[in-house]
């Protein structure tokens, strides 16, 4: 389609790289675009009738098989610059039949949040993704759709991909508890609500990301947000709206700055800048929790853009302590446990991660796949039930780490290279590409020894 669809991540033989102890790293730049906003850029365009301006996407190949998946749906896609696209839209209750299979790669986001669109529209569409995406459980998004009624027409065992979808013309309201805090499950149940004629409401217990709720309001939907329960929320949604274009400026993803942040924190003498992260509350619990093991981050320029808070990040290398992360934060930083594991390997005493269970169906088992990593670099740890348990000290590296096609094992394994005694080898960035395309010229930008075969 252009941009970094031939950056794929499919199908190309493993590439390792080895990331070995850095000097000071310095310097300043602003993270990709934001994943999750990203998708949802592309999927409102679609929704809406006429044109949508997307400013700052990200243009990684999870999001460009969202972008395919658009097209297949009847979008017509156009790249104007470097994460400048116009969407012209379907608008709800339109969309046309797919005629191939919607390939989501590695991307659990785009494809669920997909068959939530297929699931409220009177389409039948089929579901693929890579081997990591064939692993993961769809019952969580098929389940609810069922209810509003659409139909599974076949499916791998255990409500896997591949999937066929047959979608329905009207999706009955429901009101749905989501059974774990999922901002995936939450999307995929308002997508197809959007076209039912009434209101259907999505319950969660813990607050998860909210950036599918903003984006229906700032499309023009009429959409109720209420506190639930002690951390929980209810989202209520009016249903056959008529979503107007509206322009999209995408901040710089939390979840990709996670990485250079933690870097500079670790490797001595660093001190860094990163521009415009998105700071929406529900997507800070990395740096509530890094600023709680006493790291030296200032968080200055707070800023309105795109309608999400942003800021600039300075960050500077820091004498690290262990803490005790409560599960109740797990929603806010769900993707960031990989990186946090690596900044406690480096913290003095104990890290306890509390309640990680959702780690399990990531793009990788990521609880087994970080404890393996930890292990094959020397580092105390262990899992515990749910928990994940470092004890920080010296961190003699040396290790080869396998990514299960995991993005974030990948670079979080390479931060965790930049300081350790011995360089650390990933046995394949390629998957990198997913999320952070960019991940390795920013970093050796800012100092990062990376080499493609051997020590650094
Ligand atoms: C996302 C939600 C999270 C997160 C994923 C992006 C989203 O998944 O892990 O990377 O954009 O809605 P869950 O909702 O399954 O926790």
């Amino acid at each position: 389609m252009s941009a970094s669809s031939d950056a794929s991540a499919h199908g190309a033989t493993p590439q390792p790289l080895t990331a070995g102890r850095s000097g000071p790293l310095r310097g300043r730049f602003k993270p990709p675009g934001d994943k999750s906003i990203s998708h949802r850029a592309f999927i409102f365009g679609l929704l809406s009738v006429g044109v949508t301006d997307i400013e700052g996407l990200l243009e990684g190949d999870d999001v460009m098989r969202t972008g395919e998946a658009c097209r297949a749906l009847g979008a017509t896609l156009t790249r104007h610059g470097p994460g400048r696209w116009t969407v012209q839209g379907m608008g709800v209750g339109s969309l046309l039949e797919p005629k191939t299979t919607l390939d989501f790669g590695n991307a659990g986001t785009g494809s669920r949040l997909m068959m939530g669109v297929v699931g409220g529209h009177a389409v039948t569409a089929t579901f693929d993704g890579d081997a990591s995406l064939r692993k993961r459980p769809m019952r969580r998004i098929l389940d609810p759709l069922e209810a509003m009624g659409a139909r599974v027409v076949d499916q791998a065992p255990g409500g896997r991909c591949p999937i066929v979808l047959e979608g329905t013309s009207e999706p009955l309201p429901i009101d749905y508890e989501t059974p774990v805090a999922s901002a995936q499950i939450k999307s995929a149940v308002l997508l197809a609500g959007l076209n039912s004629f009434g209101r259907t409401t999505v319950l969660e217990r813990e607050a998860s990301r909210d950036h599918t709720e903003k984006m229906l309001a700032h499309f023009g939907a009429t959409v109720h947000v209420a506190p639930w329960g002690e951390h929980g929320r209810k989202i209520v949604l009016e249903g056959r709206p008529e979503l107007k274009p509206r322009p999209v400026s995408v901040p710089a993803d939390p979840s990709s700055a996670a990485f250079p942040m933690v870097a500079a924190l670790i490797v001595p003498g660093s001190e860094i800048v990163l521009e415009s992260v998105m700071m929406n509350p529900l997507r800070t619990g990395l740096l509530t929790t890094l600023l709680e093991m006493g790291a030296d981050i200032t968080v200055d320029g707070r800023r309105t853009e795109g309608g999400e808070d942003v800021a600039d990040l300075r960050i500077r290398a820091s004498r690290l302590h262990g803490v005790d992360v409560p599960a109740s934060r797990a929603p806010s930083m769900i993707d960031e446990y990989p990186i946090l594991a690596v900044a406690a390997a480096f913290a003095a005493g104990e890290t306890r991660m509390r309640g990680l269970q959702e780690l399990r169906v990531k793009e990788s088992d990521r609880l087994a796949a970080v404890a393996a990593g930890l292990a094959a670099n020397g580092i105390r740890h262990s899992v515990v039930g749910d928990d994940l348990i470092v004890t920080g000290g010296p961190v003699p590296g040396g290790g080869s780490v396998e990514t299960h096609l995991d993005h974030r094992i990948a670079m979080s394994f390479l931060c965790l290279g930049l300081a350790a005694e011995r360089p650390v080898t990933i046995d394949d960035e390629a998957m990198i590409v997913t999320s952070f395309p960019t991940f390795k010229g920013s970093m050796a930008g800012l100092g990062a020894a990376f080499a493609q075969e051997g020590g650094a």
